[in-house]
């Protein structure tokens, strides 16, 4: 479900009378001064409860105005960095949960920062009606209007991944995914079953082949509108994003055990990036023509799965020996970079996959991976990344180790048989470069990131979301 709390903006602090369910937040800076006159003795009460300053801090007084006793938070914003404004807004919503109106006076920050990290800690995903709700009703006093808006594009668009990612793999298969890939604003081509086999997209239907929900590839085109100057500058770069759109990953005939199964629902992470990436472009006002390419099969074994050993054929005619069932996103993925290389003619390509258990052994879980083809591409998406908080870290495509792929009777293998060289992540992206050509390509690893085990900060336990913002901001930034 979208983020449930409305958000506004007022030029100056309210004067109504506080009231028990409506929480009035007020900075402090780190010399301890409220950043609004207060008719209680803050310097003293902050001194009292040891405050800091410190981003995250919170000192909550009662508050006396006019008859009426209400609670006013006080609030460290530590350096009023971007990361410590994220840390002090998802700090302030979440302790206003279950309150109907929380008033926040600003520090002097970029309030698209603010308002977005304020709405992602107010995200919970359910189904029935447990648990508390989040806070109804933000304004955001002081704070500049479209950037509120900016940051609430952005908090929705990460809502929107996490909603998908979290749906249980009862009710989202690769044909739900297709419908809820279609948005305003987009052209969608689907490509079911029979297309599929016309055209040769021999990865995804192999991935496919154990399930009764069928494989689709989904494609979302947005080409941004003209301006009364004409084509508006940059509108002629092309960008083809990919995701990995497993919609459950049981390993396939080479079967996960019950452990690492447990977690696989939100194998279509990246997919459901790339579906809400694209929903935002419009109305974020990207001026880069972007097709998204949602690779989407559920992985299952069953008479029909295909086989360790089977070989498979690529979009484009490449040969794969399966080795292993369980390393199935490389197999979706491979082919729809191979028809962006061949068909969409794109200035360059991002995939981005929950591929490999391996990569949150190297990052951990809050750090993703990106390998790139292309430098400039690789530098511009860690910027982006570290403004946006989807934070990367650049991992390298160690040549020495291409010879893991290598099968005796077809062109590649897609799984190091008997782990000779380890590096699961490299090889992994070692075998997508092989089908994308000469184009400037980045690949991010998002299965350490793709879902967070705390509900802390700006996250909730499940789905992240994470990609949307690094993408949103590398696409939209001028
Ligand atoms: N979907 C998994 C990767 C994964 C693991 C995502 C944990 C999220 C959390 C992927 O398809 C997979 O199974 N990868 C294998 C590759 C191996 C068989 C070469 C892995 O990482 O073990
Ligand atoms: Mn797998
Ligand atoms: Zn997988």
């Amino acid at each position: 479900m979208p983020i449930q709390t409305t958000v506004s903006v007022l030029p100056e602090a309210p004067t109504e009378a506080l009231t028990d369910s409506a929480l009035l937040a007020v900075p402090y800076d780190s010399g301890l001064n409220p950043q609004v006159e207060l008719p209680v003795p803050v310097a003293a009460l902050l001194a009292h409860y040891e405050a800091k300053g410190e981003a995250g801090e919170i000192v909550e007084v009662p508050v006396t105005r006019g008859d009426a006793v209400g609670r006013v938070l006080l609030y460290g914003v530590g350096d009023a960095s971007p990361r410590a404004v994220r840390k002090a807004a998802a700090t302030l919503t979440r302790r206003a949960k279950g309150k109907a109106a929380l008033t926040v006076v600003l520090p002097s920050c970029d309030a698209a920062v603010f308002a977005e990290a304020a709405l992602l800690a107010a995200y919970t995903f359910k189904i029935g009606n447990q648990g508390t709700e989040p806070v109804g009703a933000l304004t955001l006093v002081g704070a500049d209007e479209q950037a509120v808006r900016r940051g609430e594009r952005v908090a929705q668009a990460v809502a929107l991944a996490r909603d998908l990612t979290n749906t249980p793999s009862s009710t989202k298969n690769p044909a739900w995914l297709a419908e809820q890939a279609a948005q305003p604003g987009l052209e969608v081509k689907v490509w079911e079953e029979e297309q599929l086999r016309a055209d040769g997209f021999g990865g995804i239907l192999a991935v496919g082949q154990g399930s009764v929900h069928p494989p689709r590839l989904i494609q979302l085109s947005y080409t941004p509108e003209g301006t009364s100057e004409g084509t508006p500058e940059g509108a002629d770069r092309h960008v083809v994003l990919v995701g990995k759109g497993i919609t459950f990953d049981s390993g396939g005939l080479s079967l996960k055990p019950t452990d690492n199964m447990k977690t696989q629902k939100t194998d279509m992470a990246g997919g459901a990036v790339v579906i809400a990436v694209m929903g935002a472009l419009a109305a974020m006002g990207s001026r880069v023509r972007v097709t998204g390419l949602i690779a989407a099969a559920e992985n299952m074994p069953s008479g029909t799965a295909q086989r360790p050993s089977d070989v498979i054929t690529h979009y484009g005619g490449t040969t794969v020996e399966v080795t292993n069932t369980d390393a199935e996103g490389r197999l979706v993925l491979a082919d729809a970079l191979a028809y962006a290389d061949a068909v969409l003619d794109p200035d360059a390509m991002i995939d981005i996959a929950t591929l490999t258990g391996a990569i949150s052994v190297a990052l951990g879980r809050n750090i993703g991976a990106v390998y790139a083809s292309d430098d400039e591409l690789a530098d511009e998406l860690i910027a982006a990344g570290a403004d946006s908080d989807d934070r990367l870290w650049r991992m390298p495509l160690i040549e020495d180790y291409r010879p893991a792929l290598d099968s005796p009777i077809a062109d590649m293998q897609n799984a190091d048989l008997g782990g000779r060289y380890g590096a699961g992540s490299i090889t992994a992206a070692l075998f997508l470069r092989e089908f994308t050509g000469k184009r400037p390509w980045a690949h991010l690893d998002i299965a350490g990131v793709g879902r967070s085990t705390v509900d802390e900060g700006t996250l909730s336990k499940g789905a992240t979301g994470f990609g949307v913002r690094v993408l949103l901001e590398w696409l939209t930034r001028s």
